[in-house]
């Protein structure tokens, strides 16, 4: 045989075992063989280098020689596809389908594939280039990198095949070697990729081919385009190109109805989680290359294909700015604002940064690519930041502000708090309205204004504290806009109504740091009264049952603001309640007084929340555990059994609700 057919036929059968090895997953030898017959390749290539050729085997190993990638033009522009993410929207792609074409169709439906998508050129069955998207219209020439992926032929397979042709589908990172890339990274201390989508598109940009077919990038194709193509559907396209050489996904299917579209979909919705490659979503495309003609493109996307996207747990955006919003207690939350991105079937917009120490940690910049998750909260937060994405251009970081942004007052941050705060609360306007809209809302005095109220009312001056509200005349609200005769009735009425609003409402509404409805209601109980209260000592204020050093701290410290005693003076004066009412005093008694009670149970008399107030009334105190200062152990329907066994032990009386009631004379 000659030199050159030898050379030849070597080259054809070391790719053939490529080709069962990397694309069906069926070798046929063992590696020890293979690795004879491609150092017999590599000697007779060195020794006559008159038949080198770049699409040999022996070249899938890349070189030392750097890359630089020119840029191409593609020859089809390589568009993307329209997104969706609900069910109605792919109903909605399949009836405007029906009305365009008005006759029978098929759909194809695939996975698709999360990695970065190439363009594919084979002149004469051979690789003459691969280029990356881009920016659709021109892209990098890659092809060296490529030649490194053992599932893409750089020779065809028979000879079935248009003499030209583009052949576009993914790159992609497998998850465990994904996995092993960025355990040796962690290793080296080099920055981890975030998701496989980066490190294949990172890979594919590499300038050295060596280290391009060391990381093991694999590939997926799924769209044969060119003239002379073998069949007019899509889908026996995909077929026919199998036998060419090329690895095609067998989670393909043809479809006919909408009902075997959404199974496909459900199906691999949770199937997908099983694959050894990423995916975020389905392919639908009309199979007929007639039919997708006739449907066209858009400027962006053919109408022939959509993609329905699985919901995203995470997503990746880029941080536009960063505002910082100045809350009712006058702590300052920093806060993203993002390129809408779709998240767990919302589009978000916004998401937190949390605090200083969070943002530092980040090292985020303004532009940056970031990923956000929404966790139990209603706003997402930024987990990190995709540092493989920035350029050049990297935008000023982010740092967190010194002064306050509604009113300039210099910040202040306690320590040990991770958060800022604006002293400024009597002159900041964000304080101030928050501040009114906590004293008008339901579980405080429930007087009719909302936020945008609150905001209008301030805004023309009306307001400048809760007791403002008060003194707002029917004729001041009639000049505003939006409000009628009915409106300002209902509200005066409100207003009128809110005079009769027990005491530790009144306490509650008056938004004092960590006097939350409870903390108010022990409060109101212990001093009875607003002037106590005002008088009492640290000592006196943590003497009282769960009230600890923060809030006897808070408590002092409101009253200590001449502003805070102002605003209880100007409401007593217009009739507010700031003692208890005489039928709540004349309820009171002393009967359990030194006596701690633990309620376990379900009652038939009262509920469990009004014994616990009886108990409160009558000079008892509420536990809620079971110990050898428990005096009696309320037990009603159902009480645990350990509870029972506890109380037995230590032998703590047990009482139901009737001998409790007989107790306080009830
Ligand atoms: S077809 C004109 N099929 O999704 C239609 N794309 O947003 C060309 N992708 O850039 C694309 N799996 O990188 C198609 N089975 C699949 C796919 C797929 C992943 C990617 C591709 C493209 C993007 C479209």
């Amino acid at each position: 045989m000659e030199i050159k057919e030898k050379i030849e036929s070597l080259r054809k059968e070391i790719e053939l075992l490529n080709y069962r090895y990397y694309v069906l997953n069926q070798p046929t030898i063992s590696d020890f063989e293979f690795d004879g017959k491609l150092k017999e390749l590599e000697n007779l290539e060195a020794e006559y280098p008159e038949y080198a050729d770049p699409n040999s085997p022996t070249q899938r190993v890349g070189s030392d020689i750097n890359n630089n990638f020119v840029q191409v033009e593609h020859i089809h522009p390589m568009l993307s596809l329209s997104n969706t993410y609900s069910e109605g929207e792919i109903r909605e792609f399949y009836d405007r389908t029906k009305k365009a074409l008005n006759e029978d169709f098929e759909i194809v439906c695939e996975l698709k594939y999360d990695g970065t998508s190439i363009s594919l050129i084979y002149e004469n069955g051979s690789l003459i280039r691969a280029v990356t998207r881009g920016d659709g219209t021109k892209g990098d020439d890659v092809t060296a990198n490529i030649r490194t992926i053992k599932s893409i032929p750089l020779k065809l397979h028979g000879n079935n095949y248009p003499p030209l042709f583009e052949i576009r589908g993914e790159v992609l990172l497998p998850w465990n070697t994904f996995h092993e890339l960025n355990e040796e990274r962690e290793k080296n201390e080099e920055p981890l990729f975030a998701n496989p989508r980066n490190a294949a598109a990172g890979t594919l940009k590499l300038q050295n081919s060596k280290v391009v077919a060391q990381r093991k990038l694999d590939s997926y194709l799924y769209y044969l385009l060119g003239d002379n193509l073998p069949f007019d559907g899509h889908y026996e396209n995909l077929q026919a190109v199998k036998n060419w050489g090329f690895k095609v996904s067998d989670a393909i299917r043809k479809c006919k109805t909408i009902e075997e579209v959404l199974h496909f979909i459900d199906y691999w919705d949770k199937e997908r989680k099983n694959l050894p490659v990423a995916t975020d979503g389905i392919v639908l495309k009309i199979n007929s290359g007639k039919q997708q003609r006739n449907l066209g493109w858009t400027a962006k996307s053919p109408r022939w294909a959509i993609a329905y996207k699985f919901q995203a747990e995470s997503a990746e955006t880029k941080l536009l700015s960063v505002e910082f919003s100045v809350g009712r207690t006058g702590t300052i939350t920093p806060i993203a604002n993002l390129e809408p991105v779709l998240l767990s079937g919302t589009i978000v917009k916004r998401a937190s940064l949390h605090n200083e120490d969070i943002i530092n940690k980040l090292d985020i910049h303004y532009g940056d690519s970031c990923y956000i998750e929404k966790g139990g909260e209603i706003i997402p937060k930024i987990t990190g930041v995709n540092k493989n994405t920035r350029t050049l251009f990297l935008g000023e970081k982010v740092t967190f502000v010194k002064q306050c942004p509604a009113c300039g007052t210099p910040l202040i941050r306690l320590d040990g708090e991770s958060a800022h705060h604006c002293p400024n609360n009597s002159g900041c306007p964000p304080q101030i309205k928050g501040m009114i809209e906590h004293f008008v809302s339901r579980k405080a005095m429930n007087i009719n204004a909302g936020e945008e109220t609150i905001n209008q009312f301030y805004d023309n001056g009306l307001i400048r504290n809760a007791a403002d509200l008060y003194h707002i005349s029917l004729q001041d609200i009639l000049r505003l806009e939006r409000w009628g005769e009915k409106s300002v009735a209902n509200f005066m009425e409100s207003l009128e109504v809110s005079k009769q609003v027990p005491f530790e409402r009144v306490l509650f509404a008056l938004g004092i740091r960590f006097v939350g409805e409870t903390v108010a209601k022990k409060l109101a109980n212990a001093f009875h009264d607003i002037n106590n209260l005002m008088n009492a000592s640290y000592q006196q204020l943590i003497s009282v049952d769960e009230i600890g050093e923060v809030i006897a701290q808070s408590i002092i410290q409101y009253f200590s603001e001449e502003s805070n005693v102002k605003q209880v003076q100007k409401l007593q004066e217009k009739g507010l309640q700031f003692s208890l009412s005489e039928k709540t005093m004349a309820e009171r008694t002393r009967l359990l007084k030194g006596k701690t009670f633990v309620i376990s149970g379900v009652f038939s008399e009262h509920s469990r929340d009004e014994y616990k107030e009886l108990i409160d009334k009558n000079g008892g105190k509420n536990t809620s555990s079971i110990s050898s200062k428990t005096n009696f152990v309320l037990a009603g329907e159902n009480m645990g059994p350990a509870k029972l066994e506890k109380a037995r032990k230590l032998g703590i009386r047990i009482i139901n609700e009737y001998e409790f009631l007989k107790m306080i004379n009830d």
